[in-house]
């Protein structure tokens, strides 16, 4: 049995004090229950002081990006031994935000996702297609692409931890959701690609979630669906109760 997996990502907003305000909430209130894991993603700025606050709690904190270097003259960059440095488990990598916006590529998220396995970083590596691409049936292609691209020389060891975020582009922020059929189909076809690269034990292993337009009424049905096992969510997870609500459909 996969443990499912809730993520509410942050993006850019907050600020310190509502950052605060949300954690201490969702602290006193998150369901204790073996079978979700509950995570949040804020800026960076917060990541220090949210993981302490987190400390001693079934609740993870997690970075929304970060560079694959060691350290260098990188200005306004964060890399993996300073996430690892604060307490850090996990980090968001290749977003579609991060693709479109500051050119993120397959080779760099690939970068990325081994920087992440080299430091003891679990990465949630996001993939999904554009709309243009759905209405020309290329969707499977492009998804297992990424991944294949992304997971190119990780060993079968790494991958087998890793996190897989499907967010078909056109899903995100829309208030428009995949179907769970479509969501779980896709799903479906990362776990192939996984298979094909390594094998039905680390495809079985490796949770893939569901990302676009997610919110409490539409979570259950998605997580009901075989391929799909969590959500990364947006817009819907910057309220506690609707986080909560979001984690309790996994619990
Ligand atoms: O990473 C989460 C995401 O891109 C989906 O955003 O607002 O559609 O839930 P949203």
């Amino acid at each position: 049995m996969r443990k499912r997996i809730i993520a509410g990502n942050w993006k850019m907003h907050k600020t310190a004090e509502e950052a605060k305000q949300f954690t201490e909430e969702v602290l006193t209130k998150l369901p204790e229950s073996e079978k979700v894991e509950a995570i949040v993603c804020p800026p960076a700025l917060y990541l220090e002081n949210l993981v302490e606050m987190a400390k001693d709690s079934n609740l993870s904190i997690a970075a929304q990006t970060m560079h694959e270097a060691k350290e260098g003259a990188f200005t306004g960059e964060v890399s993996p031994a300073m996430l690892v440095s604060i307490g850090v488990k996990h980090v968001v990598l290749g977003h579609s935000e991060r693709r479109e916006y500051y050119n993120e590529t397959n080779e760099s998220v690939n970068a990325k996702t081994k920087a992440a396995f080299e430091n003891g970083l679990t990465p949630i590596v996001c993939v999904g297609e554009t709309l243009e691409e759905r209405e020309s049936d290329a969707t499977v292609k492009i998804v297992s692409d990424q991944v294949t691209k992304a997971f190119s020389d990780v060993s079968a060891e790494n991958a087998k931890q890793a996190v897989i975020a499907y967010e078909p582009i056109w899903a995100i922020g829309t208030g428009k959701t995949a179907t769970a059929e479509d969501a779980n189909e896709v799903c479906g076809a990362i776990r192939n690609t996984v298979e094909n690269l390594y094998g039905a034990d680390v495809a079985n292993a490796v949770r893939i979630q569901y990302g676009g337009s997610v919110n409490p009424k539409n979570i259950e049905e998605l997580l009901s669906m075989e391929h799909i096992d969590g959500a990364l969510v947006g817009g819907a997870s910057l309220e506690p109760a609707s986080f909560l609500q979001l984690v309790e459909a996994g619990a």
